[in-house]
């Protein structure tokens, strides 16, 4: 507790200031997920200078923030930390005195910096000079939100790698702001690394390092949220693919990668065909090392990608889609808290599907759209009833808690069926007016659903009830009238896994369909109980799968070995589970292995030896799984 006692100017020396004492964690502010009090004190710009220290697991610096008193009586600017240690905080070179509240699990410590009165005149209105808050800091070696890689656990096992993962809530464990995503700033940094390794940000990525390459500059002139921070530094290579877009990438993977991706200037150029223009600049890729916890993440300017979607064939680049469409829903018109985390990721998903369409024809939409139900099937059957609505009571709850199938698929279904009554054309339009009407803003689902009534209902008058959009915010489950995607293609691969599992045909025969790889996932996946081992063996020998280097296909087929005990799938299990920590493959795997005795035993010996690996982000999730008396 006395490591909060950090602290303070000479000229409160008299006074004793030992008030820097650990105050209880305190009550959250405006949003149940962060302690700053941003109704009163807002921060618009950060100005970063971090030391990326590998050999201590360290951020050292500083980050100076701009503030603005939204209250002129505000004498108090409260920040969100986690893990961080403050060294000094200060506004025009003097002290200001400080608390670090104790600690919450969940939210970390309140960082409480006590302001001068504000001058005469100064706030929003007045055009005075922006206030600037100095707080110099450093990170811990265990910041959930940072993950650092021994050159053994990248691809080119050269050199270290750090990469950052903010959302939701730990921006905090590596930078102290106000970590709410109704806060919105603009950022600078510059980032001092070790020679040889490049930095990039989720910011302007094209100035040229300084000091013999080891100084490195950012800019992000468009406000946004917290969680849209991010950062990575590693032996990273850099080839352009199109006007606005490079892949950067470890040497090693970059060409797979460009080739992998090639298509991401059409889809740019598809979305905003559809959805108005792309208002960042430019649009560049990152490839991570295997351990990155998500399939994508959608930091600004700089999507970060999971190296498991380089398939070789370019079957799972719906995933880029995904992440682009975030330059819209999301980046541009933001969730204003975790509760509207849906609108993120439902419009998200729906515009991914549009530009799936447009790319690659309307059979891959019914397709990937059929995929993304059964995978909210799956999770209707397991999440609680608080969780199946589309905007959850999230206050004591874990950001995480929400991050199902619940927001992506059946947030996408409720525009679906809006699209089903008002046709695809005009909700299409009516979200371009959204996204126009709402640019660099935060919004609330309240917010939607006032301008979902004035701009679309009204439209059309008793083809949607208030009470029927109330039903998908509020209501668990599907509510009836839901219209569900099908598709013909998977019902003929229905028809013929069932002949199969009759002995009517030869495996050699399904093969002969030469299948899409969405068809190979749902013939995988539609196994109602696991083959026994002789046809999971002709399985194996005529469709390659425990050989297949296409990762979501191999997770569906180690998911089926578990289940069925199949044997010769064990030694590419145990690589799978070493060598990728993707969250959204991983843990299926070791539930599954968890429900038997056997499986047991093999998912903790695999995990005693992967979890050094895993990213902090997936061992929380995994532990209490795979580990349940270590908590
Ligand atoms: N923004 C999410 C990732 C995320 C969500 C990180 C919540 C932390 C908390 C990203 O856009 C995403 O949805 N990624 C998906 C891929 C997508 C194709 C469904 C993933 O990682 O699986
Ligand atoms: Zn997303």
């Amino acid at each position: 507790m006395n490591r909060a006692c950090a602290w303070l100017a000479a000229a409160a020396l008299s006074a004793l200031p030992f008030a820097a004492q650990a105050a209880s964690p305190g009550t959250p502010g405006p949003d149940p997920h962060s302690y700053a009090n941003f109704d009163a004190v807002r921060v618009r710009h950060l100005e970063l200078a971090l030391d990326v220290d590998f050999r201590q697991r360290r951020l050292i610096g500083r980050v100076d923030l701009q503030i603005e008193r939204l209250r002129a009586d505000a004498t108090e600017l409260i920040l969100d930390t986690s893990g961080l240690a403050i060294e000094r905080v200060e506004r025009r070179g003097r002290a200001l005195r400080f608390t670090l509240a104790d600690g919450d699990a969940l939210l970390g410590r309140a960082l409480r910096i006590e302001l001068p009165k504000a001058q005469r005149g100064a706030g929003a209105a007045s055009g005075a000079a922006p206030e600037t808050v100095r707080i110099l800091y450093r990170t811990s070696p265990d910041a959930r939100g940072l993950q650092w890689l021994e050159p053994r656990q990248t691809a080119d096992r050269q050199q270290p790698f750090l990469f950052s993962q903010s959302q939701s809530i730990y921006a905090r464990t590596w930078i102290p702001l106000q970590d709410s995503p109704a806060v919105r700033a603009t950022y600078r940094a510059q980032l001092r690394v070790p020679a040889g390794l490049r930095a990039v940000m989720s910011a302007d990525n094209t100035q040229p390092a300084t000091e013999g390459g080891r100084l490195w500059h950012f800019e992000m002139p468009q406000p946004i949220p917290s969680y849209l921070m991010a950062i990575a530094v590693g032996r990273i290579d850099a080839r352009e693919i199109g006007p606005r877009t490079t892949v950067f990438a470890e040497p090693s993977v970059l060409q797979a990668a460009a080739r992998e991706f090639a298509e991401t200037p059409a889809m740019i150029d598809a979305c905003e065909a559809m959805y108005g223009p792309y208002r960042w600049g430019r649009y560049d890729l990152l490839i991570l090392p295997p351990s990155f916890p998500y399939g994508g993440m959608e930091n600004p300017r700089l999507s970060f990608i999971t190296p498991t979607v380089l398939a070789g064939d370019r079957s799972l680049v719906s995933l880029i889609a995904h992440e682009l469409a975030h330059s819209w829903s999301g980046n541009l018109v933001t969730n204003a808290s975790w509760r509207d985390f849906w609108m993120n990721e439902g419009f998200t998903t729906y515009l991914e599907r549009d530009i799936v369409e447009k790319l690659y024809g309307a059979k891959r939409r019914e397709m990937e759209s059929v995929l993304g139900l059964q995978s909210l099937r799956d999770d209707l059957q397991r999440v609680p009833a608080r969780f199946q609505v589309l905007a959850p009571e999230m206050r004591g709850a874990d950001p995480e808690d929400n991050t199902t199938q619940i927001p992506y698929e059946k947030g996408r279904l409720f525009l679906d069926w809006l699209a089903s009554q008002f046709g695809r054309e005009t909700v299409q339009d009516f979200l371009r007016g959204w996204f126009d009407a709402h640019a660099f803003q935060s919004v609330t689902t309240e917010q939607f659903r006032a301008w979902l009534s004035s701009n679309l209902l009204a439209r059309k008058p008793g083809a949607v009830t208030e009470a029927q959009v109330a039903e998908w915010l509020f209501q668990p489950g599907l509510p009836s009238y839901a219209v569900l995607p099908r598709t013909a293609i998977f019902e003929r691969v229905d028809a013929q896994r069932a002949e199969w599992l009759a002995g009517r045909v030869a495996a050699a025969a399904l093969l002969a369909n030469d299948w899409s790889v969405q068809e190979r996932l749902h013939f995988l996946d539609g196994f109602a109980a696991p083959p026994s081992l002789a046809p999971m063996a002709e399985l194996d020998a005529v469709f390659g799968l425990t050989a297949t280097r296409n990762a979501e296909i191999a997770h569906s087929w180690l998911l089926l070995a578990i289940r069925a005990d199949y044997a010769p799938s064990w030694p590419r299990l145990e690589e799978y589970l070493q060598t990728i920590g993707r969250r959204k493959l991983v843990r299926p795997l070791y539930a599954e292995l968890m429900k038997t005795a056997q499986g047991r035993e093999r998912a903790q010996r695999i995990y005693a030896l992967a979890r050094p690996g895993y990213h902090p982000i997936l061992v929380a999730s995994l532990d209490p799984i795979v580990r349940p008396a270590a908590r």
